[in-house]
């Protein structure tokens, strides 16, 4: 008897091991434990035995059946590994894709452009000094040669604090600086020329249409030594805008102009063309020029204002230039309306914004690609 169980439990064992799928070894299992299976069979024929015989065949069959299951269980679990590992090996999972370009944030054309100057004017050997947006008198007109009731203050209408109590003299009245200017003052009294230094800054006027807000952005450069001339002053201002246009050759010329706190004083225009019906920048191809476009103000630094910071200018002598950042941005990048600078509009942003990862340098021409 328990050699008939031996045979029956080594056949079913072979038909086990032998399922090479899921499907067969549950055809085994119906076969050998299902309500007509061989075991479930055998296991109906212990009703007719005497009790001796029932009692002892059927604890074998019980164990046979309990062995049949693990080894079918054993089977299915090392069936189902096997299908897992196939699937694995046959799926690819492609990690190359490229992100989603909506969440990528925009750089501000403003700190784009603030980039791109600073690479043009780093390569020229300036470093960047900073200084505060709440000036005073001093700092931001007296020193800069604009002496108390001087009619040039009217140009630049700004908006002023309640008096500095604590303070003396003209550091007395407050108010938002006008331009980067002072930055010139701040840094000459408080480092040892030589001086060449640039400053990124906010600035404030009272004013507000297309092309002017109350707040708007600024850049200062101020070259200072004992043999820098005019001359310096006009190659570096030729070189920074051709750098910063991208043209090789564009033509620039150089217009008197006053400013208190240069002497002499200048702007410098750029060669541009109206007549696409649009703006273009530089010369027409035979050389000619069409139209001018003023874009700074520049000169040398005036005796008075080298005085107010210590320097003698019978040994001191050098130039200063200033520029609005924002306009340097819409001529570049062709932004028409100078009061979307401020809106806030991701849209506007998304458009005339650039890509975080698209740096500015020279090696490459400060070439920037719209994102
Ligand atoms: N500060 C002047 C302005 O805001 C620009 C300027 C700077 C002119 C330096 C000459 C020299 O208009």
């Amino acid at each position: 008897m328990s050699n008939d169980i031996q045979n029956l439990k080594t056949e079913i064992s072979n038909e086990i091991t032998a399922a090479n799928d899921l499907k067969t070894l549950d055809d085994v299992r119906v076969t050998v434990l299902g309500k007509k299976g061989r075991i479930t069979a055998l296991m109906k024929t212990l009703g007719k035995m005497d009790a001796e015989e029932r009692k002892t065949k059927g604890q074998a069959l019980n164990v046979l059946k309990n062995e049949i299951a693990d080894l079918i269980k054993t089977q299915e679990s090392a069936l189902k590994k096997q299908e897992m590992d196939t699937r694995l090996a046959s799926e690819t999972l492609d990690i190359s894709l490229s992100p989603r370009q909506q969440d990528k944030g925009h750089i501000h054309p403003i700190s784009q452009t603030i980039e791109e100057l600073t690479a043009i004017f780093a390569d020229m050997g300036f470093s960047v000094a900073e200084g505060p947006d709440i000036e005073d008198d001093f700092y931001n007109f007296t020193a800069l040669n604009f002496p108390p009731g001087h009619p040039a203050r009217e140009m630049q209408d700004t908006f002023f604090l309640p008096d500095d109590e604590e303070a003396q003299g003209e550091h007395i009245k407050k108010l938002l600086r006008t331009h980067t200017s002072s930055v010139q003052i701040r840094h000459m009294q408080d480092n040892q020329p030589p001086h060449k230094i640039i400053c990124f800054g906010r600035t404030y006027r009272s004013d507000y249409d297309m092309t002017h807000t109350p707040m708007f952005h600024q850049m200062e450069g101020l070259m200072i030594d004992k043999t820098t001339h005019m001359g310096h002053l006009k190659g570096c201002l030729q070189d920074f805008v051709r750098a910063f246009f991208e043209l090789d050759d564009l033509t620039v010329q150089f217009r008197p102009s006053f400013f208190p706190f240069v002497e002499p004083g200048a702007e410098m225009d750029i060669a541009c063309s109206r007549k696409t019906g649009g703006l273009k920048i530089g010369a027409n191809k035979d050389g000619s020029v069409d139209s001018w476009m003023e874009i700074l103000g520049c000169g040398m630094v005036h005796p008075n204002v080298l005085k107010s910071c210590g320097l003698d200018p019978e040994e001191y002598q050098g130039f200063a230039f200033g520029m609005g950042i924002e306009r340097m941005a819409m001529l570049k990048y062709g932004i028409p309306d100078l009061r979307t600078f401020y809106e806030s509009d991701v849209r506007w942003l998304e458009h005339y914004g650039f890509d975080p990862l698209d740096r500015p340098n020279n090696a490459t021409g400060v070439k920037q690609k719209r994102a």
